[in-house]
């Protein structure tokens, strides 16, 4: 697999917001995106193939938490273990820190990912999302990782 894991650069921007607007329900506009790239704490990583960016993952450091704040891998790249790898690559990099974030609970992809490298439940955060059916809205689980 030609492929590469690597912090991004202002002109991965174009293909981080793509995949975003592609994978999230709650993405955030192209302007806020760009923003936080230029934020101090804010760390966006690209995973490449061939080139072309398929995933990313973008954290935020706070004090001594980190807080993954967004998993995407393009949607014909799923499956392959491409969301494992990143996370073991945050995980590594982050290592001594409490790592915290919250994720839909029907999103079962996602919270098997975190599971998947040793995220722990820690509760639920009530009515936290918009709805994706219907009008009520969803709830939040809140999950961290021990450094
Ligand atoms: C969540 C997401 C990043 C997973 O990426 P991925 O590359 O497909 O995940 P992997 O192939 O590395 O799978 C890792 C583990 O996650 C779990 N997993 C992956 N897809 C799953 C699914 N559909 N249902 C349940 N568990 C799943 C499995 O335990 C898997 O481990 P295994 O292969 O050893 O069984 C991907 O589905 C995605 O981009 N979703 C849309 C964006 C999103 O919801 N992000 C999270 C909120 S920010």
């Amino acid at each position: 697999m030609n492929a590469n894991l690597r912090q991004a650069t202002a002109d991965d921007m174009s293909a981080i917001v793509a995949l975003a607007m592609q994978g999230l329900p709650e993405a955030w506009s192209d302007s806020l995106m760009r923003q936080t790239f230029d934020t101090v704490g804010y760390d966006y990583w690209v995973f490449e193939q061939h080139k072309t960016v398929i995933g990313y993952y973008l954290t935020l450091d706070v004090c001594d938490e980190t807080h993954l704040m967004q998993v995407v891998v393009a949607e014909h790249c799923r499956d392959q273990g491409i969301g494992k790898l990143m996370l073991g690559h945050l995980i590594a990099q982050k290592r001594g820190r409490r790592i915290l974030l919250e994720v839909r609970v029907s999103n079962s992809a996602a919270i098997g990912l975190y599971r998947a490298v040793g995220f722990q439940r820690d509760g639920v955060r009530a009515g936290y999302y918009k709805a994706l059916v219907g009008q009520v809205a969803e709830d939040a689980m809140l999950m961290h990782l021990a450094a």
